[in-house]
């Protein structure tokens, strides 16, 4: 029997080579192969996507369940298998819900603890929560991986709705990421925060020490501007920060998607509790649109199911995502951990290879600045990259708005050229009206060919508010469902990251000079000989 994907193989093969371009002979072509919802637009028309291949990546996502196993997710179900956890970020931003964990319902204390760290953000900003030298100027939050890049990307994005302290991210264990923030701040009116699911990671636990000794030169009592997020509260206690100014959630939210709870408290700080509610509220509204609406109009069921032909089916190993919204600058390095860390595994859920390859690699900076930089190889390159275009229809700054347009038109200009491309015959035109001929123009018109046929989708959204934030934010994290329920991995641990951790972590001693090298590879010492001086 032919399983879905060798039929998407056979129709991929049996479809090649295929030109984009022509598909739009089909009129309706546009609204046929977009989707929209609350106010966004996912136009995936630009791909070569054709109405048989959309019908049988419909039919692979019923083959695969991902209506039963959403419903298992939303339910509690313990979906990530091989750390017995269930998985329910999405409980943080709809609160009304009952959600049941092993026979408890767990959302009085969600919401208990979304309200104490409100209150707290609204002390802090109010001027209640002082530092030992006055109100809090600055926030810096100690954390990395889920624990950084989710606020960090969001309290970038959400700049014009900054009424709070300044906010500042440190991650990196090389002390001068702590050095050049910490640099220039008052430790009298500065809260750092840990932010820490297992508050074991020895990045943040060394910046946390750092920043503590920092402060401790300047005020008598450096824990009373400490507050800890994690999921363990007995390290935070024993690390000396006050019960009060701890923010604990649970084991079923994973580090990448833990932005929701009280990993945002950073960007709560900066844009106050109301606005982080509206941030919520748009995750809320996509979780909705996501658990109902049909598959075929369902926008993270769309966004998969394009990820899969793509990747599985076309073969293009990496993803760029390209927002022409300079306040989405940090968007790509979110969604590198996001998708990474979530589907770059090898095996399906019963420990078995996958038969196909895993989530592909995903890069990108915003646009107009790839322009400069990328797109060369997106354009001529032998490569073909799908590009994924997000664009607001209005921006923040109305006395800017023919900026907003230049920006707009670029955007609509790359998804254009992608496709469009430029034959040989016009840029032998384009060579002649410049003057060449012969030999000479021959020459020059090959490097102005572009082949063109090259896939993108856009998601145009109203404006960057907290509420689309929400939505974006939420609508990716159930796009890396689909796309895990569809090749059978977990989505949920991260086993690929602790190998790197233990080696590390032995490596200490011999850069130290405590132990000798031997036992390493002839690479490795080398580096050791030569990085110890
Ligand atoms: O090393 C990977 C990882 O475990 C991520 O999954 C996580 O977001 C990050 O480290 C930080 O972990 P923690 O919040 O426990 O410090």
């Amino acid at each position: 029997m032919t399983t879905p994907f060798q039929a998407l193989s056979a129709h991929h093969a049996a479809t090649q080579p295929r030109s984009i371009a022509a598909l739009f002979g089909d009129s309706g072509r546009a609204e046929a192969f977009s989707a929209r919802h609350g106010g966004m637009l996912f136009d995936f028309s630009k791909t070569d996507l054709d109405a048989t291949a959309l019908a049988l990546l419909l039919e692979l996502a019923e083959a695969r369940d991902v209506a039963g196993r959403r419903a298992a997710m939303f339910a509690g179900e313990k979906i990530n298998e091989t750390e017995g956890r269930a998985v329910l970020h999405t409980a943080l931003r709809n609160l009304d819900a009952t959600v049941m964990v092993e026979g408890r319902d767990v959302m009085p204390e969600v919401r208990a603890t979304l309200s104490r760290c409100a209150d707290f953000a609204r002390d802090v900003r109010a001027g209640r929560f002082t530092g030992q030298g006055g109100a809090i100027t600055d926030v810096v939050n100690i954390g990395i991986g889920g624990s950084d890049l989710g606020p960090a990307m969001a309290t970038l994005a959400l700049a014009p709705f900054h009424d709070g302290p300044r906010v500042h991210f440190v991650s990196n264990v090389d002390g001068a990421h702590i050095h050049d923030v910490l640099h220039g701040l008052n430790p009298q009116t500065t809260l750092v925060i840990v932010a820490s699911k297992t508050f074991t990671t020895i990045e943040t636990m060394t910046n946390a020490d750092t920043a503590k000794a920092w402060m401790a030169k300047a005020v008598a009592n450096p824990a009373a501007q400490f507050a800890a997020v994690s999921t363990a509260a007995d390290k935070t206690a024993a690390y000396g920060i006050d019960a009060a100014r701890v923010f604990g959630f649970e084991d079923w939210v994973g580090g990448r998607y833990s932005m929701w709870g009280p990993i945002g408290l950073s960007l709560m700080l900066a844009v106050g509790p109301e606005d982080f509610q509206e941030f919520l509220n748009g995750g809320s509204d996509m979780d909705r649109h996501f658990r109902a609406a049909p598959f075929a109009q369902n926008l993270p069921v769309l966004l998969a199911l394009v990820g899969i032909w793509h990747n599985q089916i076309c073969g293009h190993a990496t993803r760029a995502v390209l927002p022409y919204d300079q306040r989405l600058s940090r968007l790509p390095a979110y969604l590198q951990q996001l998708e990474m860390e979530s589907n770059g595994k090898g095996v399906s859920m019963d420990g078995v290879d996958l038969p196909y390859h895993s989530g592909p690699v995903v890069w990108g900076e915003p646009g107009t600045n790839g322009q400069h930089a990328f797109y060369q190889l997106i354009h001529q390159g032998t490569r073909v990259v799908p590009c994924e275009f997000l664009v607001a229809r209005q921006g923040h700054e109305p006395e800017l708005a023919h900026q907003h347009l230049l920006l707009v038109s670029n955007c609509l200009a790359q998804s254009e050229a992608l496709m469009r491309g430029r034959s040989l015959d016009e840029a032998r035109t384009l060579m002649a009206k410049k003057g060449l001929t012969g030999a000479e123009l021959e020459r020059q018109a090959r490097h102005r060919v572009f082949p063109g046929n090259r896939p993108s989708t856009t998601l145009a959204y109203p404006q960057l508010t907290p509420f689309t934030l929400g939505q974006i934010i939420a609508l990716y994290e159930h796009r890396v469902f689909v796309e895990g329920v569809i090749l059978g991995i977990n989505s949920y641990d991260q086993w690929g990251v602790e190998l790197g951790k233990e080696l590390a972590l032995a490596l200490q001693p011999i850069l130290e000079g405590r132990q000798p090298a031997t036992g390493k590879d002839g690479s490795t010492q080398q580096l050791v000989a030569y990085l110890r001086g």
